[in-house]
């Protein structure tokens, strides 16, 4: 059975009083014996001050970026040895803000997945078709090649650290989620891709979230439907009553 996870995306919001005001008021509310998985993605100034705050509860924490070599002389670059040093579990690659604003290629999203899986961190891979891809069919060839390319090399010994989360990038901020059923499609056809690149046992049990305008109003929805194993949630993670709500959900359908 694959354990729910909960993942909140606060992108580039809040500042130092916000995150941890926010860390403090979802770590009251999330146990270390909860039934799902827990994990918030604050900006990089912010993650030590995060870890703190959430250190002894059920939240985990994560990074939303990484770079890919060891650390070095990269002005402006954040290594993996910096995010485990100041607390973090997770991170985010192939965010489709990263992937169209700063022109992140499957090659580069790729390099980070590895270094970062090898070297410590677990890591959320996102995948996703613009709008134009979805009305001209091309959904699932545009998932292929992002499964693909962004797992070039990757094996299955790997795998265990690694979560998958489709966000039609056409749902991401704009108040249109996913019908259940085309979520529900899409992870179907991203679980098939894994038995075929990897095997069963991979494909059965590599979590699989949904994301895009995931709100306390339909992630029950979404998190019942059998290939959804949790949500990466942006808008509605920087609020502690509505990402609880979502939790909450998450819970439910645990039962
Ligand atoms: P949203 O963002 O929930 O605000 O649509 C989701 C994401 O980008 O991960």
């Amino acid at each position: 059975m694959r354990r729910k996870f909960v993942a909140g995306n606060w992108k580039m919001n809040t500042l130092a009083g916000s995150a941890t005001a926010l860390a403090k008021g979802l770590a009251e509310g999330v146990l270390t014996t909860e039934s799902v998985d827990v994990a918030v993605f604050p900006p990089l100034p912010y993650l030590a001050a995060v870890s703190a705050t959430v250190a002894g509860s059920g939240v985990r924490v994560g990074a939303q970026n990484v770079y890919h070599e060891k650390p070095g002389a990269f002005t402006g670059e954040v290594s993996v040895e910096m995010l485990l040093d100041v607390g973090c579990q997770w991170v985010l690659v192939g965010h489709s803000e990263r992937r169209h604003l700063v022109g992140e290629c499957n090659s580069l999203v790729n390099r980070k997945l590895i270094q970062a899986c090898e070297r410590g961190l677990s890591v959320i891979l996102c995948v996703g078709e613009t709008l134009l891809e979805r009305q001209s069919h091309q959904t699932e060839m545009v998932l292929n090649s992002q499964m693909a390319g962004s797992l070039l090399g990757v094996d299955a010994a790997l795998m265990p650290k690694i979560v998958i989360a489709y966000e039609p990038v056409w749902a991401i901020g704009t108040g249109v989620n996913a019908t259940p059923d085309q979520a529900e499609s899409a992870h179907h056809h991203l679980r098939t891709w894994l038995a075929g690149r990897y095997n069963r046992m991979v494909s059965e049990s590599t979590r699989i979230l949904y994301g895009g305008s995931v709100k306390a109003n339909n992630a029950k929805e979404l998190l019942s439907l059998s290939n959804v194993d949790g949500v990466l949630v942006g808008g509605a993670s920087l609020e502690v009553e509505g990402f609880s709500k979502i939790i909450q959900a998450a819970r439910d359908v645990s039962r």
